[in-house]
This record gives structure tokens, C-alpha cells and sequence, in this order.
């Protein structure tokens, strides 16, 4: 109690917030509503009420900052939203204040670093956090000219280690929940060092909490980064338990904030990945020419082609000989990689993009609301866990969806699947093989890629026409 003052005042806030029967509940609340403006947002520690209005002083001044920086409502008050999200658990670097204003640019003068796991948890075989360390760490190398190698014992640039409440750095861990880690901005000593609370209980996958995720969360800030107001971003401070492991990536923000301290990886040009930037092949990126391409999924975009491939899509436009090559989250931070399926319909001017039983919907570069969604909603039986290729046809408004050996066509105007379906592919596209890995529709034609072979199928003629390779669009 020896912020009595502030917590007055705080009383103010609450209580004008919540209903009188609520009130009592409430002084957990604003200590913690203390505690976690003064630990995040530098609320200063003696708070005197006398000269503060309800509206206008520093603790309402301090929420707002963490609301707008958290994506709350800015509404100044201790609304039932912004008090659960002060019991998230997070990242226990502040989000403004002493780590932002660290002297200098924070980063690593070289591009080689060593780590070295101090001591490890019980919660996971010491295999399983090796390989959530490295793999943490590989996220950042794989966009960065930043390598890492580990060191058994020694010095080392990056030390990880487990601990609870108090170890030694004036930042006491607080027990199970609230703070999970914390790491050190690039130094020598202590700094670059990531320390994870030992009260949580560590996992592999989200039922507890994923040390994979906190750490590539940690590991940032050891190489610099600070915390980000992009809910999306990894570097975002509050942990997100309901993140899906298998489409976990960086980014775009996150990828800008690192590559501004250190660059591109090599091969790559010197600037970061601007939104209409295009990248460059290079050892590990898909070749156009190459004679064994072959796509995850081919659409149209406004009167373009896009080529989908892994992290990567080539844009073609008809107007220009040379196609445009892109990371995937350049242009949609919040797609997945490695796509199975796409299609644009035009009467829509939105993309669909499929991955596994989800799918995403674009309009130019802004990803829709409300997605992804399953693919059951579009009405295929649970038995159907992915779609292999899509295509729509502008002229009768449907779509095609290719599984295996078999199709399924929906209806967009009345935005049901047709009854009858699915058919087999082999029956209504006679010469086409399954299993189609990626088709789009262009100047009447269906165009169905397999591997390095894509084929040419007249509708009306019901045949195909032409067999081709498939990067023959990429002016091989
Ligand atoms: C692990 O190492 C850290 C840093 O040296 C220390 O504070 C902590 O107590 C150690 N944890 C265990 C479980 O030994
Ligand atoms: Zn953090
Ligand atoms: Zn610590």
C-alpha cells in the first residue's frame, strides 16, 4: 500500500468505469492496473492525485498510451477489455520506456553470434528446447545475413536460461502467468541474454506455453528489436495462445523491423522487402526457368497472372515481358506460405487463397475480415482436408475446386456447391490428369498445371489444345 495516492486515484478511474457493486473487486485490479503501467509505460511511482482530473493526468494518460499501443479502444478508462489485457500473459520488457531509449542503436556490430543454453526446464526433454532455441533463431537468420552457432560452454553472445522470481538482474519473474520472459538488448555481459519465467509451464505445442514462440519473441529483442503495436507481429508484447504453430511465420513488420538493423539476407538486394519490392532469386528461392517447376497455385489478380510458389509469387503482367517475383507476405502479411489453391472472382474482385481446411480472401493488397475460414463453409464434406487447385469461370460465375481425382462446382452467385458433385476429373476434362496442382482461367481457356507439365483445355471443345511447360508464362 505505499502507493496509496495512485491507488486513489486509480479508484477514480475503476469506479467510474464499472458499476458500485463491481467496485470491490477492484483493488487487485488497480494494483495491477499500478504495477503494469509503471513496469510497461514508466508510469512514474509517486503519482500525486491532487493536481489530476478524471480525464486528464498521468494514470489516464497511461492507459491510453497502453491502449493504443496494445490496439484497445482509446478510451482512457479501465474498461473490462483493457483490464483482461493487462492479465494476458506477455513479454515482460517494457513497451515504452527504458528498453526503447536504451543509448545508442542497439544491435550486433558482427553478423556471427554464439548462444548458449545456460540451464534448461523440466517441463520439456532438453532435445525439445534445444530445438525450439534453434528454431526460434533460425526465423530470424532466415531473413537476416545473421547466422548462429551454439557453444556448450563459455562465453557467449546470447545466454538462455530458466529461472524463477528473483535471478540475479533486478527483474524478478512473478510466478505462473503475467510475465514469461524477458531478454536484453545487444551487449556485452548480460545483454542479448533471454531469461524465461520457470513457473510457466513450457510446452511443445499450445496447451501450455510454447517456448518456441515466446523464445523467437525473446531472441528478438536479444538482437534488438523492441516490442511492436502490430497485433500480428511476433514482436507484438502480449502472448497469443491461440496461435496456429503450423502457419506460424514472421511478419512483414517484424521482417521490417530486423532487416532495418541488419539487412536482407545474402542474394538478396540491400534494402528491405518493401510492400511492391520485388526480391531475387537465389540459392533457396524457386527459378523461373527451371525445367522442373511447378506451382502451389496459379490466379489471376486484376488482369494478372500470379504464380504461387512456397514463401514466394511470380506476377505476370500481360503488358510486360519480364514477370515480378515476391514474397508472399510483402504483399499479405497474413497469408500463409506454401499455398494449395487460388482463384480471383472477378465479379467480386477478390482472390480466394487456400491452404490445408482454410482459406483467405484478398481485394488488391488488403487482406478481407473475417477469414480465414474453413473450407467447410463453402460445403465440402469433412472427408475433404484440402483442395488441390481452383478456377473460376468468368463467364457462367463458377468455380472449380480439384481434389485428387475428382471436382466439385460452386455456384458464386447463389454461393452454394452445385448439387451432383463432386465427378471425376478424368470424365469432364478428358486428358487432364489428376492430381492438378494449380489452374487458372484466361481467354476462355482452363489452364491446368502438374508438375513441370501444364495443359491447355478448351471448355467448349472439351479437349486440350496444348501442352505446355509450366513456367512457359514466366518468358523462359
Ligand atoms: C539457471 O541459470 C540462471 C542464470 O545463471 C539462474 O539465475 C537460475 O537460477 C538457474 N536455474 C536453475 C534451475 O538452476
Ligand atoms: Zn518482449
Ligand atoms: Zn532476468
Amino acid at each position: 500500500m505505499q502507493n496509496l495516492p495512485a491507488l486513489l486515484l486509480l479508484c477514480v478511474a475503476v469506479c467510474s468505469a464499472y458499476p458500485a457493486d463491481r467496485a470491490a473487486e477492484d483493488e487487485d485490479s488497480m494494483e495491477l492496473v499500478q504495477q503494469y503501467l509503471e513496469k510497461y509505460y514508466k508510469l512514474a511511482k509517486e503519482t500525486k492525485p491532487f493536481v489530476r482530473r478524471r480525464d486528464h493526468g498521468p494514470v489516464v494518460e497511461k492507459i491510453r498510451e497502453m491502449q493504443k499501443f496494445l490496439g484497445l479502444e482509446v478510451t482512457g478508462k479501465l474498461d473490462t477489455d483493457t483490464l483482461e489485457m493487462m492479465r494476458k500473459p506477455r513479454c515482460g520488457v517494457p513497451d515504452v520506456g527504458d528498453f526503447t531509449t536504451f543509448p545508442g542503436m542497439p544491435k550486433w556490430r558482427k553478423t556471427h553470434l554464439t548462444y548458449r543454453i545456460i540451464n534448461y526446464t523440466l517441463d520439456l526433454p532438453r532435445d525439445a528446447v534445444d530445438s525450439a532455441i534453434e528454431k526460434a533463431l533460425s526465423l530470424w537468420q532466415e531473413v537476416t545475413p545473421l547466422t548462429f552457432s551454439r557453444a556448450d560452454e563459455g562465453e557467449a553472445d546470447i545466454k538462455i536460461s530458466f529461472a524463477v522470481r528473483d535471478h540475479g538482474d533486478f527483474s524478478p519473474f512473478d510466478g505462473p502467468g503475467n510475465v514469461l520472459g524477458h531478454a536484453y538488448p545487444p551487449g556485452p555481459g548480460i545483454f542479448g541474454d533471454a531469461h524465461f519465467d520457470d513457473d510457466e509451464q513450457w510446452t511443445r505445442d499450445t496447451s501450455g506455453t510454447n517456448l518456441f514462440l515466446v523464445a523467437a519473441h525473446e531472441l528478438g529483442h536479444s538482437l534488438g528489436l523492441f516490442h511492436s503495436a502490430d497485433p500480428s507481429a511476433l514482436m507484438y508484447p502480449v502472448y497469443r495462445a491461440d496461435t496456429d504453430l503450423s502457419r506460424f511465420r514472421l511478419s512483414q513488420d517484424d521482417v521490417d523491423g530486423i532487416q532495418s538493423l541488419y539487412g536482407s539476407p545474402p542474394g538478396s538486394p540491400d534494402d528491405p522487402v518493401a510492400p511492391t519490392e520485388s526480391v531475387t532469386s537465389g540459392p533457396g528461392t524457386p527459378a523461373a526457368c527451371d525445367p522442373a517447376l511447378s506451382f502451389d497455385a496459379v490466379s489471376t489478380l486484376r488482369g494478372e497472372i500470379l504464380f504461387f510458389k512456397d514463401r514466394y509469387f511470380w506476377r505476370k503482367s500481360l503488358r510486360t515481358l519480364e514477370p515480378g517475383f515476391y514474397l508472399i507476405s510483402s504483399f499479405w502479411p497474413s497469408l500463409p506460405s506454401g499455398l494449395d489453391a487460388a482463384y480471383e472472382d472477378t465479379s467480386k474482385d477478390t482472390v480466394f487463397l487456400f491452404k490445408g481446411n482454410q482459406f483467405w480472401a484478398v481485394r488488391g493488397t488488403e487482406a478481407q475480415a473475417g477469414y480465414p475460414k474453413g473450407i467447410r463453409t463453402l460445403g465440402f464434406p469433412a472427408t475433404v482436408g484440402k483442395i488441390d487447385a481452383a478456377l473460376f469461370d468468368k463467364e457462367k460465375k463458377k468455380t472449380y475446386f480439384f481434389v485428387g481425382d475428382k471436382y466439385w462446382r460452386f455456384d458464386e452467385k447463389r454461393q452454394s456447391m452445385e448439387p451432383g458433385f463432386p465427378r471425376q476429373i478424368a470424365e469432364d476434362f478428358p486428358g487432364v490428369d489428376p492430381k492438378v496442382d494449380a489452374a487458372f482461367e484466361a481467354f476462355g481457356f482452363y489452364y491446368f498445371f502438374s508438375g513441370p507439365s501444364q495443359l491447355e483445355f478448351d471448355p467448349n471443345a472439351r479437349k486440350v489444345t496444348h501442352t505446355l511447360a509450366s513456367g512457359s508464362w514466366l518468358n523462359c
